[in-house]
């Protein structure tokens, strides 16, 4: 795949199988990941390898209980507002039951935390692409960052309170007939473009 087509064939996966990713496969996501560019050349992400089965339904657990004693109105956002629906049903589950989970945090309080982050998270999900594996940008921790109960349980993923949860990325084989994650674009309806020549 030539750079354009690999960026523009690039969707989300909503649904993963089971099935882990290879390790070898794990380091080139994370080294794109690592390779991003940073405001200044800071390189303060943190990134979070969750590979662990049994840690990432504790922690789709305390997502889903979490929002689900939120309340919202007409001005919350649409995706958290879906999020906390769901919760209160009780079938949540934020990252689509992806094998691996890689979180993305950054210093507090640094002005380019969530830039950074998200350049490292592009590469990520375009390095999957490249591998024939679904990615997803998954942004309910970003939204829980000043959660309690989640900060707590992020210490056990070496997160200190001195970071911020930027965003993370959920990684796996998509459950397609092919095995191959959607790639078919989405047409362009904003994004607009400015040409002064
Ligand atoms: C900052 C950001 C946050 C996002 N958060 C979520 C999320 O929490 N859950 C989700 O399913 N998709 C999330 N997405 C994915 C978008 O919904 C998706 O990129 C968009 O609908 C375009 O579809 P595509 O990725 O297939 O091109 C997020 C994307 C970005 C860039």
């Amino acid at each position: 795949m030539d750079m354009l087509e690999l960026i523009k064939s690039r969707r989300s996966t909503r649904k993963f199988l089971s099935r882990p990713v290879e390790e070898e496969k794990i380091d080139a996501i994370i080294e794109a990941g690592r390779y991003a560019p940073s405001g200044g050349n800071n390189q303060s992400c943190h990134f979070v390898v969750v590979e662990d089965g049994e840690k990432l339904n504790e922690l789709a657990e305390l997502v889903q209980r979490e929002f689900s004693g939120m309340e919202y109105d007409a001005h919350t956002y649409a995706s958290l507002v879906t999020s906390i629906q769901r919760s209160k049903q009780g079938n949540y589950t934020f990252h689509y039951h992806a094998p691996l989970l890689i979180i993305v945090t950054n210093q507090k309080g640094y002005g380019n935390a969530v830039a950074d982050s998200a350049c490292a998270i592009e590469n990520m999900m375009l390095m999957a692409n490249g591998l024939d594996l679904g990615s997803c940008w998954i942004n309910q921790l970003r939204w829980l960052d000043e959660n309690a109960a989640l900060r707590t349980f992020l210490k056990n993923f070496q997160i200190g309170e001195a970071e911020t949860v930027c965003g993370s990325v959920a990684i796996g084989y998509a459950d397609t007939e092919d095995g191959l994650p959607p790639r078919t674009p989405l047409r362009r309806k904003g994004n607009s473009v400015t040409w002064i020549r």
